[in-house]
């Protein structure tokens, strides 16, 4: 049998979950997780908290790893919450509060109190619009989002450090704030163009996911046809990944310092970008294929591939991606990252909550306080693996390491053209639509002067 149960998660991912609670799923989890989280959901946590209660002197190498590095989340879609909660008037949105307690907020994830008691070192800020802004207003929105993602930090400055380098996340740390990058959700952003995208740059945005839930010209999404019911002039069948024009996007990226994200795309993507990218690509908020099967997830062979391309994939925590049904706590995310570990090793994880972004969390894993919880666990699972320089890699070295790369490949590209393609007509035929094409104001004089003759007709 099988049950449709369909979120729309502020992700905007439509999740078609096969029988919640699939019992096989579980079976794939080391044994240690076993640890009847169905019946006592919070026992994890208990024995991590007896744990802190009773050696309160002698600090965890989880305590120690937090003190020497920042922990860095590679998505929060905090800046999605103020576009819909507040059409981005901060005035008076105070984040200096546990918005937990505000009327209206109670279901939102990040604030400064919190994000302190998570420890958070480094905050990728995601400026995400919908997939219905696409060939329409996508740039001024996403243009709106890095705005206020820049007053935000701007307003919260004994707190925030703006970062656009792998020194200013560092830099922010020894200053004892919480580095505050962008990353741009969804190729719909750039709306096809290279100047958009190095605009974008210049505006300090580190990274571009390729796709949201929707295709672009150019890309395709991991979106399935039939689970897409937002996305836009989505009507694919066809076993495309990137366009030619796409590969020129992903060069042009290399040559920016802008990282490649490949969460949300489709697998022909992923294996396209690693095989074009000269640079470490990221998943910022994605999870393990083999254990939970969603498109979302990343399958064990381009695990394989992304360690060769040095990248890293940022394990996400959204119940719907790492399954574990009705009762699932942070375990499952424990189980998720040492999959990776033994598929990859310890050089190419890292995580991303993706907060604000999901209506559901797990058990444990509510908010982004808990961090410090995921890591106990996580060290409790394998004491000898998860060395205090272990978990330094996975909290943020792994992702700072990713990011000097990029800094160097820009360095090393410093002497070549930006790239001056246009895209080119026959990617519209991907989205299967045409129409698009006359949306767009044309080089071409003629064509230009055709719309309006058209124009012209139609309103007489
Ligand atoms: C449970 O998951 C397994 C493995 O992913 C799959 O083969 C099976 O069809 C699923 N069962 C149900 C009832 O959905
Ligand atoms: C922004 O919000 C504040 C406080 O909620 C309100 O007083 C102000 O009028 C708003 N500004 C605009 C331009 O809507
Ligand atoms: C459109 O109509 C205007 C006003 O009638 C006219 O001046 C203009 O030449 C027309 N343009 C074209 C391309 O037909
Ligand atoms: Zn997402």
């Amino acid at each position: 049998m099988r049950m449709k149960i369909i979120f729309v998660s502020l992700c905007f991912a439509i999740l078609i979950h096969l029988s919640a609670g699939n019992k096989t799923e579980s079976s794939v989890y080391p044994a240690w997780v076993a640890l009847d989280y169905k019946s006592n959901p919070n026992n994890i946590l208990i024995s991590i908290y007896k744990k802190r209660n009773t050696t309160p002197h002698i600090p965890s190498p989880v305590d120690m790893a937090l003190e020497s590095f920042p922990l860095i989340d590679g998505h929060n879609d905090l800046a999605f919450l103020l576009y819909s909660k507040l059409k981005n008037n901060i005035t008076s949105f105070n984040f200096n509060v546990n918005l937990k307690y505000k009327p209206g907020w109670e279901k939102s994830h990040t604030d400064i109190p919190r994000l302190r008691q998570g420890r958070v070192g480094g905050q990728f800020w995601s400026a995400f619009v919908f997939c219905e802004s696409q060939y329409k207003d996508a740039v001024a929105k996403t243009l709106e989002q890095i705005d206020v993602i820049k007053r935000l930090i701007d307003k919260n400055s004994e707190h925030l450090q703006f970062a656009a380098t792998s020194d200013g996340i560092l830099d922010a740390f020894k200053n004892g704030k919480i580095a505050s990058l962008i990353g741009i959700e969804g190729g719909h952003s750039i709306d096809s163009r290279l100047g958009v995208l190095r605009m974008y740059y210049e505006l300090g945005v580190r990274y571009l996911t390729l796709t949201h839930s929707c295709d672009v010209p150019w890309a395709t999404s991991s979106t399935k046809e039939d689970d897409d019911l937002i996305a836009v002039g989505r009507k694919l069948t066809t076993k495309v990944g990137l366009t030619e024009f796409g590969k020129k996007i992903i060069l042009e990226m290399n040559r920016l310092g802008m990282m490649v994200d490949l969460s949300h795309v489709s697998k022909l993507v992923m294996n396209d970008a690693l095989t074009t990218s000269v640079a470490p690509v990221i998943f910022s908020h994605s999870s393990a294929y083999c254990l939970f099967k969603h498109d979302r997830n990343v399958h064990d062979d381009i695990l394989r591939k992304l360690k060769q391309n040095r990248g890293i994939i940022m394990i996400t925590f959204y119940p719907g991606y790492v399954g574990g049904g009705e009762y699932g706590d942070l375990g499952i995310v424990v189980a998720h990252i040492n999959h990776v570990v033994d598929v990859i090793g310890t050089d190419n994880i890292g995580l991303g909550g993706d907060f604000d972004g999901i209506p559901k969390t797990l058990i444990g894993l509510e908010d982004v306080s808990k961090y410090p919880d995921l890591l106990e666990a996580l060290f409790e699972s394998n004491p000898e693996r998860w060395t205090q320089r272990n978990i330094e890699k996975l909290i943020g070295r792994n992702l700072v390491r990713v990011f000097r790369e990029v800094e160097k490949v820009k360095k090393r590209l410093s002497f070549a053209e930006p790239l001056q393609d246009v895209i080119s007509k026959d990617d519209f035929n991907l989205v299967k639509r045409n129409d698009i094409w006359v949306c767009r104001t044309s080089y071409e004089k003629k064509t230009y002067d055709r719309l309006i003759e058209k124009m012209n007709k139609t309103h007489k």
